[in-house]
């Protein structure tokens, strides 16, 4: 299994921690994000992610901003990006069971560590549920 991640400014500090918790559980990690302060644009983060992504170079992604709402609607203008923004632990499992977001967005700014901490466990480790929810996925992409 092998994660992209990436961040603005505002999301350096749980990148960090995140990554440690994803190498801790046997889990590559590819660091598309930045590494420092300096205040940055998001879309030159989640579109290098996403792209990622898209051509297998990664299985999943996690992305991570202050709101996560720049992330979300950057990533989900590619067409094999399903990412989904989490704040709470349930969220983390039906953003997967019922979205099987292949991009988990996080709130920096909102939740605080623990919270990210306890989604990102359980949105990897919740299965999607396929059946209805495939079908409404299927729907999703612009005819
Ligand atoms: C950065 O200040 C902030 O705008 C960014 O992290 C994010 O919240 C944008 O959606």
């Amino acid at each position: 299994m092998k994660i992209g991640i990436c961040n603005d400014h505002a999301g350096v500090d749980f990148k960090e921690k995140i990554i440690r918790l994803l190498k801790a559980r046997g889990i590559e990690v590819v660091n598309f994000g930045t590494d420092t302060l300096a205040s940055v644009d998001y879309p030159d983060y989640a579109h290098a992610l996403a792209s990622a992504v898209e051509s297998g170079k990664v299985d999943l992604g996690i992305a991570i901003c202050g709101t996560g709402n720049g992330m979300a609607i950057t990533l989900n203008k590619h067409a094999g990006i399903r990412a989904g923004l989490a704040w709470a632990k349930e969220i983390g499992a039906l953003v997967k069971a019922h979205n099987n977001a292949n991009v988990l967005v996080l709130p920096a700014r909102f939740i605080p560590y623990r919270t990210a901490s306890l989604i990102v466990r359980t949105w990897l480790d919740t299965p999607f549920e396929g059946g209805r929810h495939q079908k409404r996925i299927d729907k999703i992409p612009c005819k």
